[in-house]
């Protein structure tokens, strides 16, 4: 049976089948679809790769797992002109493609399948769009809600969501039905500047409240999990500060190299690509403060704050505080690869970094003087995101002339992927006569005791979206001081006259440059 057909399995069996009692919580509190109002996602740029491989499937999983309000639909838009049924049979492709079809639902599900073509500089074409959605409400009582979801090339945020502004479809009604949503993708803006101006042409017609700007991090399980774990147990909060804590690592790596993205990521670099959102989102949630409430206006309360709290670095001496590194040629699981500069697309002398490490402080008073050290590249050995907790060491070692041995200090591991699960490392008698230590862990694996279906990172990002709720979406200030802090480093890196010697190389299927342990 297809993991789609277990899924629908252990819901329909209900809790007992799929061991969530454990917790209490049912597969329906999960969801939280009693809570859902009845809407219409809109995709702009529907015939796109995003849609094939990301939304539509976490759609139909969605739909599959009674995970969508009723009534619901899509309407996929494009430049492309293709009418409903080729664009059923594009999605129903897609759905094969990605191994999650269930003949047994489809056509119920590509029922609720549309698409329009959308012309994204004429405003007229907005208009009809306004229409044929008025038309699909007033038919299926979806109460005027919207969702627009931008999947669409970053330069075309601006003129499409100005257009759906002024074909009125930002409007929202006062009595909360008829709300309208703006979904965006990163990256949203490439420095301070282009991120003030794109949020600005954005609030001319959206207001806050109705503006999602996604961060897929954040919807990661094992993410949302690091709040609960620091704020719901009273064992960590007391250590968690620079009395205890001697280092913070923060890494993502990656084995994929930049693919077919040359375009995007030329422009990007590492740091755009995942410092500016992911690692800073990492960072905020292992550094920042309880929340009153576990609210969301509160929670992104209390990340801006850490955001404004970041020591900006002095830009005269970048090379102690980041690292910055291309991949060459090498050997990823013993096959060889090409060197970056000789990918599709890319210029034989591009100095775009693949690999950062940064040394980043918090100047407040629970992290004075703790580095947090940001490592994120392609082309490493292995696909692991995690954050680890160095502990200091014991201020007194009663074994050191017995033993004549350094001891190991306490490590905390967050494991985000794809080792998801909570360390901790400790010391522990060998057994036996003589007297020596050992590393000892303890480990709580995040799916241990839950045999429920997991909500994919676009699933949850969806559902929030539908339940209006902001929580793992960045809000425009917090965005805004990420890039204060970031704008200048890029600058640096980018205009500097040693350009080409503050980017190191490395062999593809290294820890990235010789020169790493320089910070
Ligand atoms: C994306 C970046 O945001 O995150 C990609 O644009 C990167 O370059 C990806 O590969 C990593 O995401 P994940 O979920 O695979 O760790």
């Amino acid at each position: 049976m297809s993991d789609v057909g277990k899924d629908r399995l252990r819901k329909r069996d209900g809790i007992k089948a799929s061991g969530v009692q454990d917790t209490g919580i049912g597969l329906e509190d999960c969801l939280a679809v009693e809570h859902n109002d009845p809407s219409t996602i809109v995709i702009v740029g529907a015939t796109g790769d995003l849609t094939a491989r990301k939304l539509v499937p976490a759609l139909f999983n969605l739909y599959l797992n009674n995970g969508l309000p009723d009534p619901f639909h899509i309407a996929g838009c494009g430049r492309t002109k293709l009418n409903d049924q080729q664009f059923r049979e594009k999605m129903e492709k897609a759905m094969k493609v990605n191994g999650i079809m269930d003949n047994s639902k489809w056509q119920a599900f590509s029922n609720i399948l549309h698409y329009r073509p959308l012309d994204y500089g004429d405003l007229e074409s907005f208009t009809n769009l306004s229409k044929f959605l008025r038309k699909l409400d007033q038919k299926h009582n979806t109460r005027g809600n919207k969702i627009f979801y931008l999947a669409l090339p970053p330069s075309l945020y601006k003129p499409v969501a100005q257009k759906l502004g002024q074909a009125g479809l930002s409007e929202e009604r006062a009595n909360g039905n008829g709300w309208s949503r703006l979904v965006i993708e990163k990256p949203f803006g490439r420095d301070l500047k282009t991120a003030v101006e794109l949020n600005r042409s954005v609030q001319r017609f959206f207001n806050e409240h109705q503006i999602f700007r996604i961060d897929h991090y954040l919807a990661k399980e094992t993410v949302q999990n690091i709040l609960m774990f620091r704020f719901a147990n009273a064992i960590f909060e007391p250590i968690w500060n620079r009395r205890y804590i001697e280092h913070v690592n923060i890494l993502a790596s990656e084995t994929l190299g930049v693919e077919h993205r040359a375009g995007y990521y030329e422009q990007a670099g590492v740091i755009r690509d995942m410092f500016q959102n992911h690692m800073m989102q990492l960072l905020a949630l292992t550094a920042m403060e309880a929340p009153s409430q576990f609210e969301t206006g509160r929670v992104r309360d209390e990340k801006v704050k850490i955001f404004r709290s970041l020591k900006p670095f002095p830009v005269e001496k970048l090379n102690k505080h980041i690292v910055l590194g291309q991949y060459g040629q090498g050997k990823i699981n013993e096959k060889p690869v090409p060197g970056y500069r000789e990918e599709p697309g890319i210029s034989p002398n591009s100095l775009t970094p693949t690999f950062a490490k940064m040394k980043v402080f918090i100047d407040n008073w629970r992290w004075q003087g703790v580095p947090f050290y940001l490592t994120s590249g392609k082309r490493l050995p292995k696909k692991k995101t995690e954050i680890t907790i160095q502990f200091k060491e014991i201020p007194h070692s009663m074994f050191r002339q017995t033993l004549g041995e350094r001891i190991d200090t306490n490590q905390l591991t967050l494991g985000i992927y794809p080792d998801e699960k909570v360390t901790l490392s400790f010391q522990a008698k060998n057994p036996g006569a003589r007297v020596c230590l050992r590393s000892a862990s303890m480990d709580f694996s995040y799916h241990q005791n839950y045999t429920g279906p997991i909500l994919d990172a676009y699933e949850k990002v969806l559902i929030d979206c539908m339940l209006g709720d902001q929580m793992l979406f960045w809000r425009q200030d917090s965005l805004e001081h990420c890039w204060s802090f970031l704008t200048p480093i890029l600058n640096e890196c980018e205009t500097c006259d040693n350009k080409s010697e503050m980017l190191q190389f490395y062999e593809s299927g290294s820890w990235g440059p010789p020169t790493i342990h320089r910070i």
